[in-house]
Protein backbone atom coordinates (compact mmCIF):
# COMPACT_ATOMS: atom_id res chain seq x y z
CA UNK A 1 0.00 0.00 0.00
CA UNK A 2 1.59 3.48 -0.77
CA UNK A 3 -0.09 6.52 0.30
CA UNK A 4 0.27 9.76 -1.30
CA UNK A 5 -0.18 13.44 -0.89
CA UNK A 6 -0.40 16.62 -1.90
CA UNK A 7 2.77 16.28 -4.28
CA UNK A 8 1.79 13.53 -6.15
CA UNK A 9 1.80 14.06 -9.84
CA UNK A 10 0.87 11.54 -12.75
CA UNK A 11 3.60 13.75 -14.96
CA UNK A 12 6.59 13.42 -11.89
CA UNK A 13 6.35 9.72 -11.93
CA UNK A 14 4.76 9.29 -8.43
CA UNK A 15 1.59 8.02 -9.99
CA UNK A 16 1.48 5.72 -12.43
CA UNK A 17 0.37 6.42 -16.21
CA UNK A 18 -0.60 3.09 -18.40
CA UNK A 19 -0.67 3.31 -22.34
CA UNK A 20 -4.45 1.90 -22.98
CA UNK A 21 -3.68 -0.27 -26.04
CA UNK A 22 -1.10 -2.03 -24.28
CA UNK A 23 -3.21 -2.33 -21.27
CA UNK A 24 -5.75 -4.39 -23.87
CA UNK A 25 -2.74 -5.95 -25.56
CA UNK A 26 -0.29 -7.12 -23.13
CA UNK A 27 -1.00 -9.52 -19.71
CA UNK A 28 1.74 -8.49 -17.56
CA UNK A 29 0.51 -4.48 -18.04
CA UNK A 30 -2.79 -5.72 -17.17
CA UNK A 31 -1.24 -7.32 -14.26
CA UNK A 32 0.49 -4.32 -12.77
CA UNK A 33 -2.88 -2.18 -13.55
CA UNK A 34 -5.14 -4.09 -11.69
CA UNK A 35 -2.14 -4.48 -8.63
CA UNK A 36 -1.97 -0.36 -8.62
CA UNK A 37 -5.22 -0.24 -8.30
CA UNK A 38 -6.03 -3.18 -5.73
CA UNK A 39 -2.86 -2.48 -3.10
CA UNK A 40 -0.40 -0.11 -4.25
CA UNK A 41 -1.42 3.56 -5.16
CA UNK A 42 -5.14 2.76 -5.75
CA UNK A 43 -4.67 5.37 -8.57
CA UNK A 44 -3.96 5.19 -12.51
CA UNK A 45 -4.32 7.20 -15.51
CA UNK A 46 -4.70 5.91 -19.11
CA UNK A 47 -3.29 7.67 -21.78
CA UNK A 48 -4.47 7.34 -25.60
CA UNK A 49 -8.02 6.03 -24.96
CA UNK A 50 -10.03 5.95 -28.21
CA UNK A 51 -12.56 9.19 -28.47
CA UNK A 52 -14.88 7.35 -28.64
CA UNK A 53 -17.50 5.84 -26.10
CA UNK A 54 -17.89 2.36 -24.76
CA UNK A 55 -13.97 2.25 -24.42
CA UNK A 56 -14.44 1.24 -21.04
CA UNK A 57 -16.05 -2.03 -21.49
CA UNK A 58 -12.90 -3.00 -23.36
CA UNK A 59 -11.06 -2.73 -20.06
CA UNK A 60 -14.39 -4.89 -18.34
CA UNK A 61 -13.77 -6.97 -20.91
CA UNK A 62 -9.77 -7.35 -20.12
CA UNK A 63 -10.35 -7.89 -16.38
CA UNK A 64 -13.98 -9.90 -16.66
CA UNK A 65 -17.15 -7.73 -16.61
CA UNK A 66 -18.23 -4.05 -15.89
CA UNK A 67 -20.59 -3.92 -12.84
CA UNK A 68 -24.57 -2.93 -13.84
CA UNK A 69 -25.52 0.03 -11.96
CA UNK A 70 -28.76 1.90 -11.23
CA UNK A 71 -27.07 4.67 -13.68
CA UNK A 72 -25.77 2.28 -16.44
CA UNK A 73 -23.47 0.09 -17.39
CA UNK A 74 -20.33 2.53 -19.36
CA UNK A 75 -22.39 5.87 -19.04
CA UNK A 76 -22.36 9.49 -19.69
CA UNK A 77 -21.47 11.97 -17.23
CA UNK A 78 -22.62 15.76 -18.59
CA UNK A 79 -24.57 18.20 -17.68
CA UNK A 80 -28.09 18.52 -18.63
CA UNK A 81 -30.40 21.67 -18.90
CA UNK A 82 -31.75 22.38 -15.08
CA UNK A 83 -34.73 20.83 -15.61
CA UNK A 84 -33.74 17.54 -16.57
CA UNK A 85 -30.48 17.44 -14.26
CA UNK A 86 -30.88 14.48 -12.40
CA UNK A 87 -28.17 15.19 -9.56
CA UNK A 88 -25.40 17.59 -9.07
CA UNK A 89 -23.32 15.15 -11.25
CA UNK A 90 -25.30 16.22 -14.04
CA UNK A 91 -24.87 20.21 -13.89
CA UNK A 92 -22.05 22.38 -14.63
CA UNK A 93 -22.00 23.05 -10.67
CA UNK A 94 -18.54 22.59 -8.85
CA UNK A 95 -19.00 19.00 -7.37
CA UNK A 96 -18.46 18.36 -3.64
CA UNK A 97 -15.52 15.38 -2.51
CA UNK A 98 -17.67 12.08 -2.35
CA UNK A 99 -17.00 8.26 -3.16
CA UNK A 100 -19.34 7.42 -5.64
CA UNK A 101 -22.32 5.27 -4.71
CA UNK A 102 -22.27 5.15 -0.83
CA UNK A 103 -26.40 5.21 -1.41
CA UNK A 104 -25.85 1.17 -2.09
CA UNK A 105 -24.85 -1.58 0.07
CA UNK A 106 -22.21 -2.28 -2.06
CA UNK A 107 -20.50 0.82 -3.82
CA UNK A 108 -18.02 -0.63 -6.53
CA UNK A 109 -14.87 -1.01 -5.84
CA UNK A 110 -13.07 0.36 -9.13
CA UNK A 111 -14.68 3.49 -10.49
CA UNK A 112 -13.02 4.20 -14.12
CA UNK A 113 -13.44 7.74 -15.68
CA UNK A 114 -12.99 8.36 -19.82
CA UNK A 115 -12.69 12.08 -20.84
CA UNK A 116 -14.27 11.94 -24.14
CA UNK A 117 -14.32 15.85 -24.33
CA UNK A 118 -13.05 18.24 -21.78
CA UNK A 119 -14.22 21.53 -21.21
CA UNK A 120 -12.24 24.42 -22.75
CA UNK A 121 -13.12 26.64 -20.36
CA UNK A 122 -11.68 27.09 -16.96
CA UNK A 123 -12.92 24.82 -14.65
CA UNK A 124 -13.87 20.98 -14.99
CA UNK A 125 -10.60 20.24 -13.10
CA UNK A 126 -10.77 17.28 -10.28
CA UNK A 127 -9.12 17.01 -7.42
CA UNK A 128 -8.12 13.22 -6.28
CA UNK A 129 -8.21 12.62 -2.24
CA UNK A 130 -6.17 9.73 -1.15
CA UNK A 131 -9.00 8.59 1.62
CA UNK A 132 -6.61 6.41 3.44
CA UNK A 133 -3.53 9.17 3.85
CA UNK A 134 -6.39 11.54 5.53
CA UNK A 135 -7.56 8.62 7.74
CA UNK A 136 -3.93 7.83 8.33
CA UNK A 137 -3.30 11.77 9.60
CA UNK A 138 -6.34 11.49 11.81
CA UNK A 139 -5.65 8.35 13.30
CA UNK A 140 -2.12 10.49 14.33
CA UNK A 141 -3.58 13.91 15.36
CA UNK A 142 -6.90 12.00 17.28
CA UNK A 143 -6.94 8.98 17.82
CA UNK A 144 -10.47 8.52 19.74
CA UNK A 145 -12.26 10.31 16.94
CA UNK A 146 -10.60 8.04 14.79
CA UNK A 147 -12.12 4.78 16.38
CA UNK A 148 -15.32 7.03 17.20
CA UNK A 149 -15.79 6.84 12.95
CA UNK A 150 -14.83 2.91 12.45
CA UNK A 151 -17.92 2.14 15.13
CA UNK A 152 -20.73 4.46 13.80
CA UNK A 153 -22.72 3.70 11.10
CA UNK A 154 -23.86 6.82 8.67
CA UNK A 155 -26.89 6.36 6.97
CA UNK A 156 -27.13 7.34 3.43
CA UNK A 157 -30.46 7.69 0.76
CA UNK A 158 -30.42 8.46 -2.68
CA UNK A 159 -34.30 8.64 -4.46
CA UNK A 160 -33.57 9.23 -8.60
CA UNK A 161 -35.14 8.74 -12.28
CA UNK A 162 -32.54 7.33 -14.38
CA UNK A 163 -31.76 6.66 -18.00
CA UNK A 164 -32.34 3.03 -16.10
CA UNK A 165 -34.90 3.48 -14.34
CA UNK A 166 -35.90 5.15 -10.94
CA UNK A 167 -34.77 4.29 -7.89
CA UNK A 168 -34.74 4.41 -3.97
CA UNK A 169 -32.03 3.34 -2.13
CA UNK A 170 -30.44 3.30 0.79
CA UNK A 171 -27.48 2.48 2.69
CA UNK A 172 -25.56 2.75 6.29
CA UNK A 173 -21.99 2.80 6.30
CA UNK A 174 -19.01 3.58 8.72
CA UNK A 175 -16.57 6.45 7.20
CA UNK A 176 -13.68 4.64 8.16
CA UNK A 177 -13.44 0.63 7.78
CA UNK A 178 -10.87 -2.01 8.95
CA UNK A 179 -10.42 -5.30 8.34
CA UNK A 180 -9.87 -8.42 10.70
CA UNK A 181 -6.29 -7.55 11.26
CA UNK A 182 -7.27 -3.51 11.87
CA UNK A 183 -5.72 -2.67 8.75
CA UNK A 184 -7.34 0.87 6.87
CA UNK A 185 -10.09 -1.17 4.59
CA UNK A 186 -12.40 1.70 3.30
CA UNK A 187 -13.15 5.35 3.31
CA UNK A 188 -16.35 6.41 2.06
CA UNK A 189 -17.61 9.95 1.98
CA UNK A 190 -20.52 11.36 0.37
CA UNK A 191 -22.20 14.50 2.05
CA UNK A 192 -24.44 15.26 -0.51
CA UNK A 193 -25.71 11.76 -0.10
CA UNK A 194 -26.09 11.89 4.02
CA UNK A 195 -29.63 10.93 4.59
CA UNK A 196 -31.39 13.31 7.38
CA UNK A 197 -32.12 10.46 9.68
CA UNK A 198 -28.63 9.97 11.85
CA UNK A 199 -29.23 6.35 13.41
CA UNK A 200 -27.21 7.27 16.47
CA UNK A 201 -27.94 7.97 20.79
CA UNK A 202 -28.41 11.68 20.99
CA UNK A 203 -25.10 11.26 23.79
CA UNK A 204 -22.96 10.34 21.33
CA UNK A 205 -23.82 13.08 18.81
CA UNK A 206 -21.43 15.86 19.71
CA UNK A 207 -18.22 13.24 19.99
CA UNK A 208 -19.52 12.15 16.11
CA UNK A 209 -19.98 15.26 14.61
CA UNK A 210 -16.63 16.61 16.13
CA UNK A 211 -14.63 13.88 14.53
CA UNK A 212 -17.14 13.41 11.50
CA UNK A 213 -16.13 17.22 10.92
CA UNK A 214 -12.51 17.19 11.60
CA UNK A 215 -11.70 13.98 9.12
CA UNK A 216 -14.04 16.55 6.67
CA UNK A 217 -11.39 19.04 7.40
CA UNK A 218 -8.16 16.68 6.51
CA UNK A 219 -9.61 15.33 3.64
CA UNK A 220 -10.60 19.26 2.44
CA UNK A 221 -7.35 20.64 3.55
CA UNK A 222 -5.17 19.90 -0.06
CA UNK A 223 -2.29 17.73 1.86
CA UNK A 224 -3.98 14.77 1.39
CA UNK A 225 -5.17 15.34 -2.30
CA UNK A 226 -3.62 17.03 -6.02
CA UNK A 227 -5.96 18.55 -8.90
CA UNK A 228 -5.85 17.55 -12.44
CA UNK A 229 -7.62 18.29 -15.31
CA UNK A 230 -8.11 15.23 -17.73
CA UNK A 231 -7.43 15.47 -21.76
CA UNK A 232 -9.61 14.38 -24.01
CA UNK A 233 -8.43 10.40 -24.51
CA UNK A 234 -7.41 10.27 -20.51
CA UNK A 235 -8.76 7.89 -18.32
CA UNK A 236 -8.49 8.05 -14.43
CA UNK A 237 -9.06 4.79 -12.60
CA UNK A 238 -9.42 4.92 -8.61
CA UNK A 239 -10.33 2.58 -5.96
CA UNK A 240 -13.92 3.86 -4.96
CA UNK A 241 -13.22 2.79 -1.43
CA UNK A 242 -10.38 5.04 -1.18
CA UNK A 243 -9.65 7.29 -3.12
CA UNK A 244 -12.43 10.49 -3.07
CA UNK A 245 -13.03 12.86 -6.14
CA UNK A 246 -14.41 16.31 -6.85
CA UNK A 247 -14.78 18.57 -9.62
CA UNK A 248 -14.77 22.62 -9.58
CA UNK A 249 -17.52 24.19 -11.66
CA UNK A 250 -16.71 24.83 -15.64
CA UNK A 251 -18.80 26.57 -18.40
CA UNK A 252 -20.74 24.59 -20.98
CA UNK A 253 -22.14 25.41 -24.36
CA UNK A 254 -23.20 23.49 -27.38
CA UNK A 255 -19.86 23.66 -29.15
CA UNK A 256 -18.28 23.09 -25.45
CA UNK A 257 -19.82 20.16 -23.87
CA UNK A 258 -17.66 18.26 -21.38
CA UNK A 259 -18.25 14.41 -21.72
CA UNK A 260 -17.33 12.03 -19.40
CA UNK A 261 -18.18 8.06 -19.26
CA UNK A 262 -17.90 6.04 -16.37
CA UNK A 263 -18.02 2.46 -15.61
CA UNK A 264 -16.99 0.39 -12.64
CA UNK A 265 -15.71 -3.06 -11.36
CA UNK A 266 -16.49 -5.18 -8.18
CA UNK A 267 -13.35 -6.79 -5.66
CA UNK A 268 -14.40 -10.25 -7.25
CA UNK A 269 -13.61 -9.82 -10.98
CA UNK A 270 -10.44 -7.49 -10.03
CA UNK A 271 -8.72 -10.03 -7.77
CA UNK A 272 -9.90 -12.97 -9.17
CA UNK A 273 -7.88 -11.94 -12.47
CA UNK A 274 -5.15 -10.71 -10.46
CA UNK A 275 -4.56 -14.34 -9.16
CA UNK A 276 -5.32 -16.13 -12.77
CA UNK A 277 -2.38 -13.73 -14.10
CA UNK A 278 -0.32 -14.37 -10.75
CA UNK A 279 -0.26 -18.00 -11.62
CA UNK A 280 0.43 -17.62 -15.30
CA UNK A 281 3.26 -15.68 -14.31
CA UNK A 282 4.23 -18.54 -12.03
CA UNK A 283 4.50 -15.55 -8.95
CA UNK A 284 2.38 -15.42 -5.49
CA UNK A 285 -0.63 -13.54 -5.86
CA UNK A 286 -0.91 -10.57 -3.90
CA UNK A 287 -4.74 -11.03 -3.15
FE1 LIG B 1 -18.38 10.83 -8.57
Amino acid sequence: MQLWDDQASFENGTLPVFDFHELLQDDKVLYKWLVTLACETGIAKLENIPMERQQLSRLGDRAGYLLSTNYGICYDIKAYSQDVARDIGYTTTSLPLHSDYVFITSPPAIAMFHCLFQTKSKGGVNQWIDGFHAAHRLWEEDPESFDILTKTPIAYRNITRTEVGEFHNTSNHRLISLDAAGKLSQVGYSDEFRDRHMPLEPKNMKAFYKAYIRFTQLLLDNKSSFWYKMKNGDGICVNNHRVLHARNGYEDSTDNNRVFQLAYMDWDCVHSKIRILSEQQGIPSPV
